[in-house]
């Protein structure tokens, strides 16, 4: 096969920052994709239903010209976040998400939970309403060893939540384990996961063998090759559970290639080729669809999309710019280090 047309993707795990950030990155989303989660940690993080209103009326006003893109909002929670707010949010349309973020455990995520006791109320209102609740899943404690902490999250905080929370909806974002893959299968329909292009590409020794790829560091970090493994045929199975979620995480490169180096891999602009290529690698193209474009709507209850994307294969690699040039900086676009030769026709 060197053609297929799947149901426009949408992506269920988006970076797209603010000001001239926001305007720089969105075109390399909207080029391919209708709709996307859109995370909410910015500085000051998006709490409340009227901060998310206002962000998403700036996400619209950044959009290309005739872009067709509907940005679909989530709630950052915090230990004081309001129950109330949170439903009158979810009940008007404008929000579809509510997103857990461990105090501490990535880019700009002070603001999160550290006693999950406090955030009780919410989520029984969550369960109740159907509303999802997207999880970054590390536990934060220096004690535990960075590449064990998806692990540890879902044995010692997500599985306690989710026993005392009957009913509530969960996404495990970006997982990167096997033992995350494991977890969401052994799981009812309340669960599900998302899972980046790039961890079906990296393994740790990408990032750190033969000099420190900063491109390459984000959060979840890459683990052992193993649990690329698990990733990719999870992904490609076709399993209703698993979908796309990019994490596409845009900061400029003096952020990046610095001694202290922020976590993200920019990966919306190539992110469509990349998966045709990897799907191609695991004999599973034909499942390309449930995972970019039909099982996230399915889990979020929302159409799935009309319009549509074709992906080409040629005898010629594909080009992106290395980098993008945004108002605030330039920002390098996911390499994958091998050449790709499917096309998105746009
Ligand atoms: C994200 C960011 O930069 O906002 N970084 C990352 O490495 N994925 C935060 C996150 O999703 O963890
Ligand atoms: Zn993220």
């Amino acid at each position: 096969m060197t053609r297929i047309t799947l149901p426009r993707p949408d992506d269920w795990h988006l970076h797209l920052r603010d000001g001239a950030m926001l305007t720089g990155v969105l075109p390399e989303t909207t080029r391919h994709f209708a709709r996307a989660i859109v995370m909410p940690n910015l500085v000051p993080p998006v709490v409340t239903g009227a901060e998310a209103a206002a962000y998403r009326d700036r996400i619209l006003t950044a959009l290309p010209a005739g872009a067709a893109f509907e940005p679909l909002m989530t709630l950052y929670l915090t230990e004081t976040t309001d129950p109330a707010d949170v439903a009158a949010a979810a009940a008007s349309g404008l929000v579809k998400a509510v997103k857990l973020y461990p105090a501490g455990a990535t880019t700009n995520s002070h603001s999160g939970v550290r006693d999950f006791d406090k955030v009780r109320g919410v989520l029984e209102k969550m369960a109740e309403i159907g509303l999802p609740l997207c999880v970054h899943g590390e536990v934060v404690d220096p004690a535990i060893d960075i590449f064990d902490r998806e692990a540890v999250f879902i044995e010692t905080v997500l599985d306690p939540i989710r026993r005392a929370t009957p009913g509530l909806r969960v996404v495990m974002e970006h997982i990167t384990t096997k033992d995350g893959v494991d977890y969401a299968r052994s799981q009812d329909d309340t669960l599900a996961a998302t899972i980046t292009t790039h961890h079906l590409i990296l393994n740790r020794n990408h990032i750190l063998v033969g000099g420190i790829k900063p491109h390459y560091y984000c959060l979840p970090v890459a683990k052992r090759e193993h649990h690329r493994l698990a990733l990719r045929a999870a992904a490609t199975s076709g399993e209703t559970r698993f979908f796309l979620g990019t994490d596409s995480a845009p900061h400029v490169d003096p952020l990046k290639e610095c001694a202290c180096g922020c976590a993200g891999c920019f990966t919306a602009t190539n992110t469509m080729q990349l998966l045709a290529h990897v799907f191609e690698e695991e004999g599973r193209l034909a499942n390309l669809s449930a995972f970019a474009s039909e099982n996230g709507p399915r889990f979020y209850r929302l159409p799935v999309n009309t319009a549509t994307l074709t992906l080409e294969k040629t005898t010629t690699a594909a080009h992106w710019p290395a980098k993008i040039e945004t108002g605030a900086g330039p920002v390098t676009v996911f390499d994958p280090g091998f050449p790709v030769f499917w096309h998105a026709i746009d």
